[in-house]
């Protein structure tokens, strides 16, 4: 089966929802809506919520309930990337193949835009309809994303990404930053969506954090060499500007070799969870990933 087809529909399914959950509030003619709108509708490669929808096939969950927690992922996916455009933070001019949101609405718009967002996710994945999902799940769900993306997560790993352009750093510290600035979020978006399955183990919980954790620092490096290759041509002159990150470390030949080492543990992790589930999707999308997102 080729996933291309799947994950047209995933895209389809995300970007409906989202739509709609951005229609139902108030103030459609601010320029706040605006620019919610702006970085979260027009783009993106939906990658977190296919993998939450890639996760519900293999634990039957309801996919009301899969759109829930995609939703409250992209949401907040969105305003992290509205946020890390900032001057304050990479200062980049553009974001998703155009103007980046603060360029387009003003500073002041683009922080509250992302504040915005997240405030919207935390309302979303409290209140709106999961079948088969308890308040105590929802709950859990809740605190688990709350801890991925604030201090104990996102946040912290963009703080010491602000650092690194700094400081000289080891590749452990490296992966620490993209441990915490981007596998955290992937992680939890498979999290929530497997204890949306009121159908708990600890062992599988751990081989799902397995796969996320590698598909997350493989997706990093990969970022990373696409905005490497682009750095070098924009700062031919100022060298110093350029981050530390794998391919500045370890050059581009050993970085693609830990995309593949990382891909390749992400992959064995799926071969354990086959003996007692059907991971088809996950792994098709896994592969779709090594393939097309390069
Ligand atoms: C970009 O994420 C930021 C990183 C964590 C590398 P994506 O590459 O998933 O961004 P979109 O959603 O497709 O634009
Ligand atoms: C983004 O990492 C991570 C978060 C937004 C949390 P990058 O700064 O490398 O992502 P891009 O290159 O701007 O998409
Ligand atoms: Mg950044
Ligand atoms: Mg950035
Ligand atoms: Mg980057």
């Amino acid at each position: 089966m080729n996933f291309s087809h799947v994950y047209e529909i995933y895209c389809n399914r995300i970007n409906k929802k989202l739509f709609e959950i951005i229609q139902d509030l108030p103030f459609q003619n601010s320029v706040l809506l605006k620019a919610m709108k702006y970085s979260t509708l027009l783009g993106g490669k939906r990658l977190r919520s296919c993998l939450i929808y890639a996760t519900g096939e293999i634990f039957q969950i309801n996919i009301t309930t899969l759109d829930v927690i995609s939703a409250a992922v992209e949401l907040v996916h969105s305003y992290s990337l509205i946020h890390d455009d900032l001057p304050c933070i990479d200062n980049d001019y553009y974001r998703r193949g155009k103007i980046s949101c603060h360029i387009k609405y003003g500073e002041n718009i683009a922080l509250l835009a992302g504040d915005a967002l997240q405030g919207l996710a935390f309302n979303i994945l409290s209140n709106n309809n999961m079948p088969g999902v308890h308040d105590a799940i929802r709950l859990k769900m809740i605190s688990e994303f709350s801890n991925s993306i604030g201090y104990s997560g996102m946040c912290i790993g963009q703080m010491l990404d602000l650092e690194k352009t700094r400081k000289e750093i080891n590749i452990s510290e490296l992966k620490k930053i993209n441990l915490y600035k981007t596998a955290f979020l992937i992680r939890c978006s498979i999290r929530l969506a497997y204890f949306s399955s009121n159908n708990f183990s600890k062992e599988v919980l751990l081989i799902l954090d397995k796969f996320s954790v590698s598909i997350g620092l493989a997706f990093q490096i990969q970022d990373d060499i696409c905005d490497f290759k682009h750095d070098i041509k924009k700062f031919k002159d100022k060298k110093n500007k350029i981050k530390n990150t794998y391919p500045l470390l370890i050059g581009l030949k050993k970085s693609k070799i830990k995309i593949k080492e990382l891909y390749e543990e992400a992959l064995f992790a799926l071969k354990i969870l086959k003996k007692n589930f059907d991971v088809n999707i996950l792994e098709l999308l896994t592969r779709f990933i090594i393939k097309d997102f390069k």
